[in-house]
């Protein structure tokens, strides 16, 4: 069964992502809409390739978190390095987690990709073991294609 609201913001996305000027406002706009309609999400963000190749925090919505993630690193960095989602069920269980809230248990990570060469990470963090379904990782993936046409990473 398809989720409306999904269907609903994924519609939209590309007009809401041309009122915003700049891809920093554009990145915050889309982590509002993260955290606003994935239940259970208490941080949703980016983390950018810088031209060292390490993960920067990039725009967000939630608690301060780490500033710079090397590639391979964490969650974020193992999905940015593979080049694949990474849906984890209990980050406590992952090893090299990087711990940025105590309170996150279940991550989402989903690399930004166009021809092969990885731009960064769309990240969701849940309070909740095993938070992330099917359903919440193909509509933030669709949200990372959407912004692949929409964005310039370079
Ligand atoms: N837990 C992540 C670090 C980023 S924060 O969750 C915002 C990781 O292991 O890569």
């Amino acid at each position: 069964m398809s989720n409306l609201k999904y269907e609903e913001i994924l519609e939209s996305l590309i007009d809401v992502l041309m009122i915003e000027k700049t891809k920093e406002d554009k990145l915050k706009v889309v982590s509002k809409i993260l955290i606003d309609n994935v239940p259970n999400v208490i941080w949703a963000g980016f983390y950018l390739i810088n031209e060292d190749g390490d993960l920067i925090l990039a725009p967000y919505v939630g608690e301060p978190a780490c500033i710079k993630i090397e590639l391979g690193a964490g969650v974020c960095g193992t999905s940015a390095l593979l080049m694949e989602t990474k849906k984890v069920y209990d980050v406590s269980k992952f090893p090299g987690h990087i711990v940025c809230d105590e309170n996150a248990k279940s991550e989402l990570v989903v690399p930004i990709v166009k021809n092969d060469v990885v731009y960064g990470v769309i990240d969701l963090d849940s309070d909740r073991l095993g938070n992330f379904t099917v359903e919440d990782q193909d509509f933030v993936e669709r949200v990372r294609d959407i912004l692949i046409t929409s964005i310039d990473f370079k």
